[in-house]
C-alpha cells in the first residue's frame, strides 16, 4: 500500500498536492462539526446525556408540559408516574409499600400524596411524600421525603402550633443527593453551585421567595439538622433526584409556613375561564 494513494478504490488516484488539500478541509469540516455539537449539546442540558452515553445512568427530568393539563391543573398521575421512575432507578427499597399505601394503611393514616404546592412549577418545585408516623402524644415524626432531579420544596418555616413547640427537623439521605438550604448566605452562593441549582429555582427568586441560602450537599448517608427552631429552610435534589428520610418532632399543619406567599400543602387547579 502507498501513500500516495486511496487503496480501497478500484482505480488508483494519485495523491497529488490540491487533493491532500481537499482531503485535509474535509477533515478539519468533520471535526469542527463534531465539536459544535458536542458544545452545543452541553449547554442544552446534554452533560446528562453525555453521562448517559458513557454508560452512566441518569435520571430523567420532565419538563413542566408532562406534569400539566390543558386547562392547567397539575396532573398528579403524571407525578406519579415521574415518582414510579424515581423509586426503580434507585431500587428504593419500600416502594411497593410506599406505592400500594392506602389511607389509614400507616401509623400515622398516611398516603403517598405528591404536590405542586400551588406554585405550577412541579418541574422544579414540588415534592411526594408519606408521613409513615406522626405522633402527637409522644411528640414523634417520620417521614419520607422524595425528589425529582433538581426538584426544591418551596422554603419554609415551622411555628409551634396545636400547643407544640416549632417542629425541629433531621435529615438523612437514603438515595440520590441534595443540597439542602438554611438562612443566610445571599443569591451570588448560587453561583458556586451548579447551574442547574439556580435554574431550577428560577420561579422561587423571581418570586423573592427565597432567603435561605447557605447550602450544604449531603449525600447517601449524610445528616443535617435544622438550623434553628423557626428557621427558614428548603432542599433541592441533585441530578438523580433523591430519597430522604426526615426525623422531627409532631408536624403540625397548620405550623408550616411558606415563603410565598401563593403556597400552600395543596395543587395547582384549573384555570378559571375569563
Ligand atoms: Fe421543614
Amino acid at each position: 500500500m502507498s501513500l500516495s494513494t486511496f487503496p480501497f478504490m478500484t482505480r488508483s488516484y494519485p495523491m497529488n498536492r490540491s487533493r491532500w488539500f481537499a482531503a485535509l478541509t474535509v477533515l478539519m469540516v468533520l471535526a469542527l462539526s463534531v465539536s459544535t455539537f458536542a458544545f452545543q449539546n452541553s449547554r442544552r442540558g446534554g452533560i446528562r446525556e453525555g453521562r448517559a452515553a458513557r454508560g452512566e445512568r441518569v435520571m430523567p427530568k420532565h419538563e413542566n408540559s408532562f406534569y400539566y393539563k390543558a386547562d392547567g391543573s397539575f396532573n398528579e398521575e403524571a407525578g406519579r408516574q415521574a415518582f414510579e421512575e424515581l423509586f426503580r432507578f434507585h431500587r428504593y427499597s419500600l416502594a411497593k409499600t410506599v406505592l400500594d399505601a392506602a389511607p389509614n394503611s400507616s401509623l400515622a393514616g398516611d398516603k403517598l400524596w405528591i404536590l405542586d404546592f400551588n406554585l405550577g412549577d412541579f418541574s422544579n418545585v414540588g415534592m411526594a411524600g408519606i408521613f409513615f408516623v406522626n405522633d402527637k402524644e409522644h411528640g414523634y415524626f417520620g417521614h419520607e421525603i422524595y425528589l425529582l432531579p433538581y426538584q426544591m420544596i418551596p422554603e419554609h418555616w415551622h411555628v409551634a402550633a396545636e400547643d407544640k413547640p416549632a417542629k425541629h427537623e433531621v435529615w438523612q439521605v437514603r438515595n440520590g443527593s441534595v443540597w439542602c438550604f438554611a438562612e443566610g448566605g445571599s443569591e451570588a452562593d448560587l453561583d458556586a453551585l451548579p447551574v442547574e441549582v439556580k435554574n431550577a429555582m428560577k420561579s422561587q427568586l423571581d418570586a423573592k421567595a427565597i432567603t435561605a441560602f447557605q447550602a450544604k450537599e449531603l449525600k447517601v448517608g449524610d445528616m443535617l439538622p435544622l438550623s434553628g427552631l423557626d428557621r427558614k429552610h428548603f432542599m433541592m435534589a441533585g441530578p438523580n433526584g433523591a430519597i430522604v428520610t426526615e426525623y422531627a418532632s409532631f408536624h403540625a399543619a397548620s405550623g408550616l409556613k411558606f415563603s410565598n406567599p401563593d403556597g400552600k400543602v395543596g395543587n395547582t387547579e384549573a384555570k378559571k375561564a375569563e
